[in-house]
């Protein structure tokens, strides 16, 4: 939580090309400030700060999918030297009920003796060091008596229940107009199943927490999205005062979604350092990572489109189906792009979960629209092939004015200009529509686009802005820096709104003990603490003008000022809020807009016919977005997240064995993600300018997840065009391309 300030990195601001039009990026955009002390090691995470005393904790998980377990025996580990003690469900004080979220399960692990998914904690093995705690694990003998699993393959769907991650059936299943009867007045129809695999997050940084009891007051360190969400969840599950419990995450080693939630690691060294009397810190092993924190999981989406002969749309449906655990419904919506991106008067939506035994999946970078567009966009080029339409010009002909079930108006949707810059940057005009006509030796060449969408997640926020004697300002706020740049963005925003140069400006982020943020999730961060910020800042300076008896002087002024008047601190505290005071928001439900960001994705393609090699040789992505703030971090943020989505068409899918309901891959080697060599050079990053008056008080909307939405469509698209082959089952591999 040490002050940190930017040092000598200005940028230019108008990053060329990067936004379209006349931008207003902040006047103190700036480089990543968290940059050096990343790289210098100066910034401490979660797992690297052990105090004195502290007891290393493995945590000991079931081998095996589904059962009862019948008994452990712990001999053979406590023998180990420097083995302190293994704890088991017998050992753990009662707890209340969970709140589902911010826990991210219903079923708190070593509470019963049931096994609901492979990797379950069972026991916790506590040592002096972590060597001893992971040879005395290995030592541990459980009993279990197995039963069969159900996997995805295996079990069956019905309609999710309202609990998991707290969709409502309003929200997931809509319908509007007569989808039956658009379908069957439709001059072209198209019915096909897609399915996008379940995946992990495979973030950088392992989760891992140290937990430390002062008395009765908690102290955590912990890897996290959401310090506030794991300050209430343990809340509720030790029947604790919220402000008993204190949370810090300066920093996140990247997270995607699976540190949003709060998970049954981070309550285990809560409860060990609780039972042992000592500082106990546990840090997922990388094995772990794929049965303890979530995953993006197995939507199978069946589309229907019907269109009449000018390809305007009579009727679209989607049915999604989900992969979840016995103990919770998380709900892909995969249909939520589908809702939203074209106007036709008939839309069906609807959202089923598949129980099975495995451990509970999570949002991943980008949940819902991330599978869920793959599925509409590979439609609609099926559908723009049928009908021998140009796809973008399909795209453009059901472009939706306002949102297209209620008729709401859009926050700000510049969907249109992106078409038309990313088309004039790519190239697409007079696009030969055959497949396998473009062919180079023994390659053959092809394009493809999609449109982007994601929803707008907002959460009320708070912020602080002090200014310090100096004349120095720091900007306080919970939210978490995953890497994303957040400390720059906020910082930023703070000097730009008082005229302050970024580098008299520091942050503190991460901790409860800071203003109450949201998650650093659902791409909301900086609309959200953003606003806040801008608003404590507007406050300061009212106050400064108050103190001044006038006009606000300028900030070289700033220290005199408070000298004459003796004020050691000047201290201002800023909100974000919602309509009505909801806490939280998606794509504008609590008001009278709804919010969505656009984009439009073009890729080229190039396939080995021999090989089956798919390589992507570049890409365009254009988006709507609302406000860019920091041209940079906002460039470095899509081109990221084109390539996690290159990822998902080519690469990234978690295997499971069906037969014993257990993961495949559980450690990097053996996981196919994006390496340098798979990706090209020329990814075209750009945005059109936009102020949204209504999303944020600062013009913004999100950007971290929209990148992602769309690129799989667009390279399957483009794999189409080059080679004839369809491919609706991702991720794309040789064997679809021979
Ligand atoms: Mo993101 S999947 O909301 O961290």
């Amino acid at each position: 939580m040490t002050g940190l300030g930017p040092t000598s990195h200005r940028i230019d601001a108008a990053l060329p090309g990067v936004i379209v039009g006349t931008g207003s990026p902040l006047a103190t955009a700036h480089r990543r400030i968290d940059g050096a002390p990343k790289v210098t090691g100066a910034a401490v995470f979660a797992g690297e700060e052990t105090p004195r005393g502290t007891l290393h904790g493995v945590i000991v998980g079931s081998p095996v999918a589904r059962g009862r377990l019948a008994g452990i025996d712990a001999t053979a580990a406590l023998r180990v030297p420097g083995v302190v003690r293994v704890l088991t469900g017998a050992d753990l004080p009662p707890l209340g009920p969970p709140m589902v979220p911010p826990f991210a399960t219903a079923s708190v692990p070593m509470t019963d003796d049931r096994i609901r998914h492979e990797g379950q904690p069972v026991a916790i093995v506590l040592a002096e060091t972590l060597e001893a705690a992971e040879e005395a694990a290995g030592l541990l003998r459980l009993s279990i008596l197995r039963e069969p699993p159900t996997v995805f393959e295996t079990g069956s769907s019905r309609p999710p229940r309202t609990q998991g991650n707290g969709y409502a059936f309003a929200e997931i299943d809509q319908e509007s107009g007569d989808v039956d009867a658009g379908l069957a007045r439709a001059a072209a129809t198209i019915d096909a199943t897609y399915l996008a695999p379940t995946r992990h997050h495979n973030m950088m940084e392992s989760p891992a927490t140290l937990a430390e009891w002062r008395g009765a007051e908690l102290h955590i360190h912990t890897a996290s999205q959401w310090t506030f969400g794991v300050r209430y969840a343990l809340a509720g599950l030790l029947q604790m005062p919220p402000g008993a419990i204190h949370v810090r995450c300066p920093y996140t080693g990247g997270g995607f979604g699976a540190k949003g939630y709060v998970w049954p690691h981070q309550l285990l060294a809560v409860l060990a350092a609780r039972v042992a009397g000592r500082p106990v810190k546990i840090v997922l092993g990388r094995d772990a990572c794929y049965t303890g924190t979530g995953y993006q999981p197995v939507v199978r989406s069946r589309v229907r489109l019907g269109a009449d002969a000018e390809g305007r749309l009579t009727a679209v449906e989607h049915v999604s189906e989900n992969v979840s655990s016995t103990a919770d419904d998380y709900i892909e919506f995969g249909s939520a792009g589908t809702r939203s991106m074209y106007a036709c008067p008939s839309i069906r939506v609807r959202t089923r979960i598949v129980p099975a035994d495995v451990p509970t999946p999570t949002a991943m970078r980008a949940p819902h629209e991330g599978p869920g567009m793959f599925a509409l966009e590979s439609a609609m080029d099926e559908l723009a092939e049928r009908l021998r339409i140009d796809p973008l010009e399909l795209r453009l002909r059901n472009h939706a004015d306002v949102e297209p079930i209620g008729g709401k108006p859009f926050s700000s949707k510049k969907l249109r200009e992106a078409y038309a810059e990313g088309a004039r940057r790519f190239g697409w005009a007079g696009r030969d529509p055959t497949p396998r006509a473009r062919r180079e030796g023994r390659r053959l060449v092809g394009t493809g686009m999609a449109s982007a969408i994601m929803s707008t997640f907002r959460f009320a926020s708070t912020a602080r802005v002090r200014l310090a004697a100096d004349g120095t300002v720091r900007v306080e706020a919970g939210s978490q820096e995953i890497g994303t740049g957040t400390r720059t963005i906020l910082a930023g925003i703070a000097a730009e709104r008082l005229g302050l140069p970024i580098e008299r400006v520091t942050t503190a982020l991460g901790a409860t003990d800071l203003p109450e943020t949201g998650g650093t999730f659902g791409s909301s961060t900086t609309m959200s603490a953003g606003s806040a910020v801008a608003d404590a800042a507007d406050r300061l300076k009212a106050r400064l003008g108050e103190l001044a008896g006038g006009a606000v002087p300028p900030p070289a002024d700033w220290p005199s000022l408070l000298a004459r008047r003796g004020v050691a601190e000047l201290v201002a505290d800023g909100a974000f809020q919602l309509p009505g005071g909801v806490p939280f928001d998606a794509h504008g439900g609590a008001g009278t807009h709804a919010m969505h960001t656009w984009g439009a994705v073009f890729v080229e393609m190039e396939v080995d016919e021999e090989l089956g090699v798919a390589r992507m040789r570049r890409a365009v992505g254009c988006y709507s977005a609302g406000r860019i703030l920091n041209p940079a971090t906002a460039r470095s943020q899509m081109i990221g997240g084109i390539i996690w989505g290159y990822g998902r068409a080519m690469l990234e899918e978690s295997a499971m064995d069906a037969r014993h309901g257990r993961f495949v891959s559980k450690n990097l080697s053996g996981v196919h993600l994006p390496v340098n060599a798979d990706i090209p050079r020329d990814i075209d990053v750009s945005f059109i300018a936009e102020d949204d008056p209504h999303a944020s008080l600062i013009g913004v909307r999100g950007i971290g997840e929209l990148c992602e939405v769309g690129v799989a469509a667009a390279i399957a698209n483009a794999v189409h065009h080059a080679t004839g082959r369809r491919v609706r089952e991702l991720p794309i591999k040789f064997a679809d391309l021979l």
